[in-house]
């Protein structure tokens, strides 16, 4: 894809960091990938939300690499065919757990899954996402954004870890968005459950500038037990997530979305690649770190950092 004249116009009103989560910047980033053929296989790999856009393009491409795959997904109805997808694309296995990640409960029965079976597990992909234009709370009484984008993952981090730390090298991925480079935490507003001034974009943003902020925290610790922890986003990605969430944006940016597979790429090599061994606490887009933020006036502030691991500690 080269870049048509209108585009050439339209990058000089978006910052360079910007223009590079389109279909363009992954092509111009990807002339220097590396093939990933012959890594990954049989790595245990648990992923979220693997049966749609980019989860199910990861699903996809870490089968064909041979992977061990734990694929967490709600719906029940969708597993068999998931699973034999996965396994005919050349997965050593494919496993399925159902739980609605939205639900501590679930998350946590989904954890006891996963430890009843001791098995080490080489790579947490923490996908599962949704971006909410309504706001709403899950039967638990917890925000669902807050629920679904920060609380699962950190919950499956937490649990899963005695099984991380049993790989010789364990990784967690976590899939955040460029959309935090919008927003600024305040915890008084995510302990309110965002009650006032619900805005989809921006409650979105600030979960999944929550979980980057927990990655920064934990890194160290985490990386002197073995287990390395770091974020991704993928650019815009053409998916049901954002066609469902996001039409006026799509509108607006279709010809320069990425598909599923290209905004999966560096989840992909962040689970498998050599490359990415012994690196913690990095921000990743198109397998190059990137600044976690774009401007100093969204960089939260200290009270805020650790009014944010004192709300985890007491809620999960
Ligand atoms: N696409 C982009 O441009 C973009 C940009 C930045 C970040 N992201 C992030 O990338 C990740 C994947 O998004 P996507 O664009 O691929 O969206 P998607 O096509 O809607 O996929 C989202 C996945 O999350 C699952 N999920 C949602 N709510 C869940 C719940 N309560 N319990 C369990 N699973 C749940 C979905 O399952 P169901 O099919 O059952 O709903 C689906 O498998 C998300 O974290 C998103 O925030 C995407």
């Amino acid at each position: 894809m080269s870049e048509p004249k209108q585009y050439q116009v339209y990058q000089q009103f978006l910052p360079r960091e910007i223009w590079d989560f389109t279909a363009f910047g992954y092509r111009k980033a990807a002339r220097n990938f590396e093939s990933l053929s012959s890594q990954g296989g049989q790595k245990h790999i648990v992923l979220t939300g693997a049966n749609s856009g980019l989860g199910l393009a990861a699903a996809h491409a870490l089968a064909q690499l041979g992977a061990n795959l734990t694929l967490i997904i709600r719906d029940r109805s969708q597993a068999q065919a998931l699973q034999q997808e996965c396994e005919e694309r050349g997965a050593a296995q494919c496993r399925v757990i159902i739980a609605d990640l939205a639900l501590l409960q679930e998350t946590q029965q989904a954890i006891d899954t996963l430890l009843s079976w001791a098995e080490p597990i080489d790579v947490l992909i923490n996908n599962a996402g949704a971006l909410f234009n309504q706001r709403l709370e899950t039967t638990e009484g917890i925000e669902r954004s807050t629920a679904l984008l920060l609380l699962s993952p950190v919950k499956l981090m937490l649990g899963l870890r005695p099984l991380l730390e049993l790989s010789s090298r364990g990784r967690v991925i976590n899939v955040v968005s460029g959309g935090m480079y919008t927003q600024r935490l305040s915890m008084s507003w995510l302990r309110s459950g965002f009650a006032n001034r619900y805005k989809g974009p921006a409650v979105y943003a600030q979960a999944k500038r929550a979980l980057a902020i927990v990655t920064q925290e934990w890194h160290e610790t985490w990386a002197a037990s073995g287990v390395e922890l770091n974020c991704m986003h993928p650019g815009w990605a053409d998916t049901p997530g954002v066609q469902t969430a996001l039409p006026t944006f799509r509108r607006w940016t279709q010809r320069v979305l990425r598909t599923p597979e290209q905004g999966a790429d560096t989840i992909v090599w962040m689970a498998v690649s050599e490359q990415v061994a012994g690196i913690s606490g990095a921000f990743f887009l198109d397998r190059k770190p990137r600044r976690w933020y774009l401007n100093d006036k969204t960089r939260e502030r200290p009270t805020d950092r650790h009014a944010l691991l004192k709300y985890l500690d007491e809620i999960l």
